[in-house]
Order: C-alpha cells, then structure tokens, then sequence
C-alpha cells in the first residue's frame, strides 16, 4: 500500500513541473542485481506464478555446469543468477562464469579464470554493467577482479591488466603477503563498482577496506578505511600502543555484500568482526568499524554515519548479509530505512539518511571474560522482535525424546552458559549460542516494498567453544619452513596433531605427504577443502608454499620471506596466541541440543516490529515418521518474495525447493531438487513466460550437484 502512495505523490509532484506523469520503470520487473536489485528487496513484482497456479509449476530446464563430472569433490553453488536481456549469468563450484538463454538454458559462453585447475571457493554473485553497446560481467574468483564482455565472456583488455585487477593490491600491505578475495558481489554506483572483501579472520589478516573501482578502466577510485589509520576518527577505539599490534589489525570487512540507495547516492554496507575473531586481547576498545552497519557516499566513500552492532567482538558476530532498504510507516508517515538482520538473530532498523535507530536500542551489561577485557555492555534492539533465540537455557534443551534429552542436558552441566555474548573461558568449556554460524545467515532477507514485511529465514545450532593457547616460534629468521610450521600449528593442528600423526580414522596423518602427493594437491586441498576438511580460500600462495615446504620437509627454497598473514610478527621472540575451536553439541543420533525448530522462516512487520508469523521451515523425514512434528532444517540461502503472493525458499537440508504463502506462512508448494539448493533462489520473465531459479550444488552433509534447475507453468 505504502508503495503504491510514495508512486502517487511522485507522480504529482512532476505533474506539477508540468513534464507530465510518465510510467516509471518498475525497479521490481527484473533480476539484474544480486538478490533482485540494489535495495536487496528479494522481491520480484511479477504475478504469473501466484498463490492459485504455483502448484502447478514444473522443471522448465536444467543446466548443468559440469564439475561433477570432472569428478572433483569440491561442491555447493551459492550463487545467486542475475538475468540480463534474456540471458541468464551464473558460477559453478569452482567459480567457472556461464552464460546460458534464460528460456531455454542453451549454453552461450563459459569462462573459467582459473583454466582448468580445480580451483573452489564461494562465488554468490556476478555484477552487470552497460552503457551504450558496452555491456560488462564483472566478478572476483581468487584475489582477482574480472570484467568481461557480457555477450562474449571475453576479457575486456582495457580494464586492468588485460581484463582483471588483483584485489590484493592498494591495501597498503605488501600484496604478496595478503589474500583479499570476495565471495558476494560488489554492487554498481554510475561508473563506480563498490567492493567487499572476505580476508581471513586469523591473526594479522589484511584489512577489509571498502574500495570502489572504475568500471571501464579498473582503477581504484576511492577507498573507505573500516579499520581507521592513525589520524583518522574511530583510531581512537584500537586501544593498543604496542606497533605490532596496530600493523596487524585486520578483518572488519564486508564479505556479505552491500546496497544501495540510488536517489539519495549511499551505499550501506554492513561489517564483519576484527580478527583474530575469538580474542581481542591485543585490540582492547570497541575496534571501530567492526560490525558496524556503514553508511557511504557512494561516490566519494566519504563516512555519513555508522552504528555499531557488537562492540569489541568476540563471536564472529559478521554482519552477515546485505541490508534491506524499504519503506515503512511510523505515525501515519513513510519512513525510508534500512533494516539489518544479524547472527544474533536481531533486526537493527535505522532511518537511511541519520541513522537514527526507528525502535528503541538497549545496551545491556553482558557477562565478563577471564580471558581478557570484554566489552561490559553490548546493544539489543527492544524491537523488531528477535527472529530466533538467542538464549540456550535448561529449558530449551532438546525434548525430541527422553534420551535425547537427558543425554544434552547431562553434557551442558559442565559448561559455561551465562547466555547471548558470554565470552571464551579459559578454565571451562563455553555454551556459544546462536553461535558463529548464526541464526541470521548469508542468504539475508527479502522484503515485501508493498507491505513492509521482511521475510528472513533462521537456524538455530548450539556450539561449544574451547580456548587453547599455542606457542608460535621465532621467525626471526624468516625461513619459510619456520613460517609452514607456525602456521600449521595454528590453523592444522587441531585436527591433523602437533606431530602431524593425524587422529586416524577421523583425520589422516600428514606426514611423508610428499610420497604420496604434489605441491599442487595439496595446495588444492589447503584452498578447496576436502571432505570434512575445511577450506582455507584466503590463505595466500606465500602462506601455503610454506605450509607445504614444512609439511615436505624441504629445504628453504625462499631467500626473502616477509611478514605472513595469519601469524602475528614476533620480533624474534617466541609468542603464545590464544585459539579457539568450536564444535556443534548434538544429541547421541547427531540432532541439535536445543528444542526443535533448528530452522524457520519468519515474517516480521517492520511497520510494528511484530513478528507476523513463523513456521519451521525443512524437515527430517525419519523424526516426521516417528511422529515428531516438523522441527525446521538449518537453512543456507535466502528467500525471495513475489507479488505473486509467493515466498520462495530452497536451503534446507532436505533437498526441497519451496514455496510459501507470503501472507500466512502456509506451505503450498514444493518440490525435490536433485540436489540440497544452498542458494537463494531468482525470478524473471522471459519470453512472455516467468520463470523461478535455483542452483542445487549440493554439498553440507548431501550429495554433490551442479545444477541450476529452472520451473516455469506448463503450456497452456
Ligand atoms: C577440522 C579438521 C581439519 C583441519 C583444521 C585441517 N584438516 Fe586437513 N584434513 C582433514 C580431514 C578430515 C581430511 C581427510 C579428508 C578426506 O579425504 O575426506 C584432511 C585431509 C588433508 C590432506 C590430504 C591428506 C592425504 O592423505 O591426501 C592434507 C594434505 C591436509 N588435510 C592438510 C591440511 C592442512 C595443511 C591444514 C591446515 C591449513 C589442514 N589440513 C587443516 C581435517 C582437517
């Protein structure tokens, strides 16, 4: 309704300047933009899938990017496709582009950055841009920025260095020694291409400075500094003197995308935490801009205003996904805000042009660290209402069954649990709930700009930390077997043993590697993952050449070895550096600890910050069969929403693509994808004919795929 007034009074207003009332260009038609458009909307205005026919929807196509076959096991695809002039753009699992006819799925074009070699990593989205005939793809695989002739997949030679531009460069810090990739997309401000960056959350890590890049030529045209250079306002809140520890300040990056508001020429961009991200003991203070929601000039990326969502992280608490911008009504007048969903499962909602928080903000006291100097107070929106809880008490404790039960809450005796930000203890394990995980996740929310109502959905996983203190050698003399061992103490150890013996059968001994293995596998693995090995995609080539050279037993083959991301400089002392590892506590038959649902999809009025409704969202066939009612899956990927009067959502760990009434929450449609859709899903026309669209890469516990599976309504 808001909307429909806003179009109203619009068109009014240019009556009165006597240019007549012309039909604006519904922003809502098309999927040019990762997650629909630059407000982050999820929406789509198209109605010929609606409420009434979506169960008939079937498989209009298929298009398979064809890295199963090449049978390598890196999986998951969460990419969200845009669709530019009936051309469909996406990324496979080892971030090959494609270019595929939207109605039909015929290949136009592929391109694989990384030419063959079986290269992983997280690609959510690609970027157009056109002017003229100058029709542009832009997105990053590696360290690198690409931009690409749309209708082609050929290099545009004029943009960087012969069609790329390394990301690692213009940070300030040697670009050999840093890994600066991004995993969601930037987004497009006139001739400006704004980006994020994923940079590693160890100690040391580069740090996450907000860029923007000439679109025709490459070149840096400003950059934000979200961890601020001495002189610069927020210096103040890193309240460290040692010199060390200021040149390693790292992360406070915006890894989860951004948007957009194109009138007023502000981009929001949210942020992650400072690294190391489970200690701060050498960053005391509130590490300004960590967390904070950023609001730039998006032209000049001058600072308008910031709030800061958890001071002095301890967590991981990343502001996990792009903000949504809409319009919502506040005593009887339209607002324009932007709202910000969070691990936490909170909803921040500001006024887009100060700041000003639109409900009420508490700062409440938190529990206090024997590790370090936590933060005393952290904030909580009173509302919106929290979309998942962010408390693990007794009574939330599984009740799946009398086993089940008495099995957790037997375990959670022993643990530290003082509730939502209790910090890493030293002397007893800790209840980390909702955990880094987060109830709020990548695929963010999507908004109805008709109603106000944000659509987000939530998972709900309790973990455990445990803080370890290791001892990191002397580097003085640089050598990169030295620095291989250092790193491998802090980032393999745990897993793969000090002595590298491994702790078979759960994780193999890496030592003699080299009789069985190359370099390059095992860099492929250290990049990739593999298997219930995680990945490690921002590590840099230096770091692991070293990492290698040390498991290899090899001699120093480096002469000049500098200052390693991921290993704090030590001045040629030895130094011990806190870790902290985390581990899901389940039940004996490997179901959450708390009380189902483990995963929802929630509506939130943002006109009220009521919650209007809430269903579980997944389920396992096997507790259904035992009579258990749904308890939801944990979900990754967002949902999209319809005028249609449909929320679509795949995500959940079942394999089901589904579609919900946006106005109840009723299920009413849905389907099996040939593999676990761990994407957000896209919507668009095409030929007269509309179209949903979903990647199914698979991968998180179900089987591989490589799969973007498009439905459409029959024929007639
Ligand atoms: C969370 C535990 C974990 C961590 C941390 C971990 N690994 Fe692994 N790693 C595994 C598991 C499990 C496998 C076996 C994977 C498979 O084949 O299914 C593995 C396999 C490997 C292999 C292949 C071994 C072979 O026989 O082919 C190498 C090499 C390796 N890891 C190196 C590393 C390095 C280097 C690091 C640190 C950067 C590391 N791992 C961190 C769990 C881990």
């Amino acid at each position: 309704m808001k909307g429909t007034i806003k179009k109203i009074t619009f068109c009014i207003s240019i009556a009165l300047l006597a240019i007549g009332c012309q039909e604006q260009e519904d922003p809502y038609l098309t999927w040019q933009v990762y997650k629909g458009d630059a407000s982050s909307s999820s929406y789509s205005s198209l109605t010929q899938i609606n409420k009434e026919n979506v169960n008939q929807l079937e498989v209009a196509w298929i298009y398979r990017t064809g890295d199963i076959e090449e049978n390598f096991p890196r999986t998951g695809i969460e990419t969200n496709p845009i669709i530019v002039n009936d051309i469909l753009y996406g990324a496979s699992a080892y971030i090959k582009v494609f270019a595929v006819d939207a109605a039909t799925g015929e290949e136009l074009w592929t391109f694989d950055p990384h030419e063959g070699a079986r290269v992983g990593g997280v690609q959510r989205g690609i970027v157009y841009w056109e002017e003229g005939d100058d029709k542009r793809i832009l997105f990053s695989a590696g360290t690198w920025l690409y931009a690409l002739n749309a209708e082609t997949g050929e290099p545009i030679t004029g943009f960087g260095n012969r069609g790329r531009v390394n990301m690692n460069e213009g940070l300030g810090r040697d670009p050999e020694t840093i890994s600066v990739r991004a995993t969601s997309p930037g987004i497009i401000y006139r001739d400006l291409l704004i980006m994020g960056s994923a940079v590693g959350e160890a100690y040391a890590s580069a740090p996450g400075h907000i860029r923007a890049y000439n679109v025709r030529t490459g070149e840096m045209v400003w950059i934000f500094h979200t961890i601020p250079e001495p002189g610069e306002p927020g210096f103040e809140t890193w309240e460290t003197q040692d010199e060390v520890a200021l040149g390693n300040r790292g992360g406070a990056n915006n890894w989860a995308g951004m948007s957009l508001d194109k009138e007023r020429g502000i981009v929001y961009v949210p942020l992650g935490s400072a690294t190391y991200d489970f200690y701060g003991g050498d960053r005391p203070g509130k590490n300004l801009y960590a967390n904070a929601l950023l609001a730039l000039d998006a032209g000049t990326g001058d600072h308008i205003w910031h709030y800061q969502t958890v001071y002095h992280d301890l967590w991981d608490y990343d502001l996990p996904a792009p903000p949504n911008l809409l319009t919502v009504e506040r005593d009887n007048e339209p607002v324009d805000v932007v709202a910000q969903i969070t691990k936490q499962g909170f909803t921040f909602v500001f006024d887009r042009e100060t700041g000003e928080p639109i409900f009420p903000i508490e700062e409440r006291s938190v529990p206090p660290s024997n590790l370090e100097e936590a933060w005393p107070v952290q904030p909580f929106p009173v509302k919106p209402e929290p979309f998942a809880r962010y408390n693990f008490t007794v009574d939330e404790v599984t009740d799946i069954s009398p086993e089940a039960h008495d099995f957790v809450l037997n375990k959670i005796d022993a643990y530290r649990n003082e509730g939502l930000f209790t910090p890493h203890d030293p002397d007893q394990e800790t209840i980390f709930f909702p955990s880094t995980s987060g109830a709020g996740r990548w695929g963010g929310a999507a908004h109805d700009p008709e109603s106000g109502i944000l659509f987000v959905n939530a998972s709900e996983l309790v973990q455990v930390s445990t803080v370890h203190r290791a001892e990191i050698q002397p580097t003085a003399n640089n050598t990169p077997y030295a620095r291989g061992q250092n790193i491998y103490v802090q980032h393999c150890a745990t897993c793969h043993g000090l002595d590298r013996n491994g702790q078979p059968p759960l994780f193999p001994s890496v030592n003699n590697l080299e009789e069985t293995s190359s370099r390059q596998e095992v860099a492929s693995v250290i990049e990739s993952g593999r298997g219930m090995m995680p990945a490690f995609p921002t590590m840099s080539e230096q770091e692991k050449n070293a990492i290698i050279t040390y498991l290899f037993e090899e001699e120093e083959t480096i002469a000049e070895f500098q200052n390693i991301q991921g290993v704090p400089e030590l001045n040629g002392e030895s130094r011990h550096i806190v870790r902290v590892t985390r581990r899901y506590i389940q039940d004996p038959d490997g179901y959450p600890a708390i009380k189902p649902p483990w995963g929802t999809l929630n509506a939130i009025d943002l006109n009220t910050g009521e919650i209007k409704w809430k269903v579980p969202l997944g389920t396992y066939p096997e507790l259904i069969e035992k009579g258990i009612p749904p308890t939801g899956t944990p979900s990754m990927g967002g949902p999209i929403v319809t005028a249609g009067g449909l929320v679509f959502i795949g995500g959940t760990e079942d394999k089901q693509f589904r579609a919900f009434d946006k106005d109840t929450g009723e299920l009413i449609w849905q389907t099996t994808l040939p593999a676990g859709g761990f994407a957000t899903p896209s919507t668009y026309m095409s030929g007269g004919k509309q179209y949903v669209v979903i990647a199914a890469g698979g991968g998180r516990g179900t089987e591989p795929g490589d799969y973007y599976v498009t439905y459409s309504l029959p024929n007639d």
